[in-house]
């Protein structure tokens, strides 16, 4: 099992990568939740239902940042759906939110737990950037942090250059960057090669699991969002992608690149920037500040296979 911490925007993909951390050996010592996809208290009440559905009711959710540092806030509801679950009708859980300062909880246990938690970031960055903030040696106390975001050298997908997770809250994820952590990248480059085959869909859609019909129904409106990029129903998954590659590395080969994130830019704001020129050495230590770790070569079928049997 690995001890996670999970900080999350929930939201059709975070839920989706809840269930394939249930099924794959995560055990969620707590979930923190952000602005993002939709506001922090839509987020946590989702966070805390499907947690419910999965019988795990005894992790305790905490709700944090409610925009991010340095602009207004910005919401998803276009991918997610009003209700951050694609409005499928998903009955929402009435369990008491346990807390509303998801930073100094991250930094309380990483405080009670050294050296034993992984921290899975697949929202904006505000309560990681806090938490660091908090206790500049969050990264010594943790075994790491992987983290969706970003887009190296391809288009985003909440502007032309900026990945969501990114461009909601800039200035935070630099201060993910900076830190002296090994921070594991999962970008729109990784993410947006594991297109769910027609297949994989089918088995979804027709299993008897509850898990797999709370997924199927809540990916109605993301196939929908995705349709007119694919030309088919069908999707990407981008922070199960995250979860799956926090349980098991081994599915992928990784390398170092120096980046940033561009924080002044009238359209290039958000977008993290990575030397890809390849004139200097590569980087090789993964803690240098403004070094991070990003996915070379993913073996995707082993991925779905791994999703799909969470359900
Ligand atoms: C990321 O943004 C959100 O819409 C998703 O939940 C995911 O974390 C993808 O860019
Ligand atoms: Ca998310």
């Amino acid at each position: 099992m690995t001890a996670i911490i999970l900080d999350c925007d929930t939201g059709i993909d975070d839920s989706m990568a809840i269930v394939h951390g249930a099924g794959n050996g995560a055990r969620f010592v707590a979930c923190t939740v952000t602005h993002g996809n939709v506001p922090v208290h839509v987020g946590a009440r989702n966070t805390v239902t499907v947690l419910d559905l999965l019988g795990l009711s005894d992790v305790p959710v905490h709700a944090g940042a409610a925009r991010p540092m340095a602009q207004p806030l910005l919401t998803a509801e276009w991918v997610h759906g009003q209700d951050g679950l694609g409005d499928a009708g998903i009955q929402a859980s009435d369990r008491e939110i346990a807390g509303d300062l998801a930073a100094a909880e991250i930094v309380r246990l990483a405080r009670l737990h050294p050296g034993e938690l992984t921290v899975v970031a697949v929202g904006p960055l505000t309560n990681i950037g806090l938490a660091l903030l908090l206790e500049p040696r969050l990264p010594e106390l943790v075994r790491g942090i992987v983290l969706m975001g970003g887009a190296v050298g391809v288009p985003g997908n909440a502007s032309e250059l900026g990945e969501a997770n990114v461009w909601h809250d800039p200035e935070a994820a630099q201060l993910v960057i900076d830190a002296p952590w090994d921070v594991l990248l999962v970008g729109l480059e990784t993410t947006m090669r594991t297109v769910l085959p027609d297949e994989a869909l089918q088995r979804i859609a027709t299993s008897p699991d509850p898990r797999a019909q709370f997924v199927w129904r809540i990916l109605h409106h993301y196939l929908g969002v995705y349709e007119p990029m694919f030309g088919r129903r069908t999707c990407v998954l981008h922070d199960p992608l995250a979860m799956a590659l926090a349980l098991e590395p081994e599915l992928a080969t990784y390398r170092l690149l120096r980046a940033g994130v561009e924080l002044r830019g009238e359209r290039s704001r958000g977008q993290v920037v990575a030397d890809l020129r390849g004139f200097d050495a590569p980087p090789t230590d993964p803690r240098e500040p403004g070094v991070v770790r990003v996915v070379d070569v993913l073996d995707v079928s082993t991925f779905h296979e791994r999703f799909l049997r969470a359900m």
